[in-house]
């Protein structure tokens, strides 16, 4: 079997009290304490992770589109991301496009700021249930990946997570040929246009420890992304099982 990447995304969950069991379960468990697998937990609780100095990795949920520091009210940059030890940033996850209102400008700036101090983006795309339904989910989700080709910056490694909205945090998880399809997609929309970029893809999207298995076994899945079936320890533990 393979290694994969199990990315955890804890969205705004947790308590310091149930942030450093947890750390302290996973750090002590061989199958989580490993490098393939990856929490994403809210900044507040970042020096719990880091304090640790275990061997999952960190990643933040989000990034300031400013860099360094400055006269930016609430915002948290990928410099002092990196004094955390975080190696990864979600950026472009449905739920800040939506919420939020994040737009391609402000991903663009994110995705720039983090690429150029190190921090590997994770890059989310995915389609609405209405945009599935017109078929026209291809175009959609290339103009998505567009971004990646008017960035002023240089990407030499990046994960781009593909998570339907319509199958995040809904329980309906796609078929196979589903993500194969989309996986197909973005692989060569990358061969075409970053050919010298490590890149990897991930799947997201309802992934719990009893559809893993199958999800994985779509042709060059590197991993998964996972929202709520990461905030339960054992589940999460049997997950991690593929890292
Ligand atoms: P979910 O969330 O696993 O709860 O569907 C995935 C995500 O939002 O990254």
């Amino acid at each position: 079997m393979t290694k994969k990447l199990i990315v955890a995304n804890w969205k705004m969950n947790g308590t310091s009290e149930k942030v450093e069991n947890d750390l302290n379960v996973y750090g002590a468990n061989q199958i989580t304490n490993s490098p393939n697998v990856v929490l994403a937990l809210p900044n507040l609780y970042l020096h719990h992770a880091s304090n640790l100095n275990a061997n999952f990795k960190i990643a933040s949920q989000d990034v300031s589109q400013f860099l360094g520091y400055g006269a930016y009210t609430g915002e948290i940059s990928s410099r002092m991301l990196l004094d955390f030890k975080v190696k990864y940033a979600i950026i472009g996850h449905s739920e800040r496009r939506q919420n939020l209102d994040e737009s391609d400008i402000l991903l663009a700036k994110k995705l720039e700021n983090t690429l150029n101090s190190g921090i590997i983006p994770i890059f989310c795309i995915g389609e609405e249930q209405s945009v599935r339904d017109s078929g026209k989910y291809m175009e959609f989700l290339l103009a998505q990946l567009g971004l990646l080709t008017r960035l002023n910056a240089g990407i030499e490694e990046l994960i781009i997570a593909y998570e339907p909205v319509w199958a995040v945090g809904t329980g309906k998880v796609p078929t196979g040929e589903q993500i194969a399809e989309i996986v197909e997609l973005i692989n060569s929309f990358v061969q075409k246009t970053l050919p010298r970029a490590k890149i990897l893809v991930l799947y997201g999207g309802s992934v719990t420890a009893k559809n893993i298995a199958e999800i994985l076994q779509v042709a060059d899945i590197a991993g998964v992304l996972v929202g709520g079936a990461s905030l339960r320890v054992d589940e999460f533990t049997a997950i991690c099982a593929h890292a």
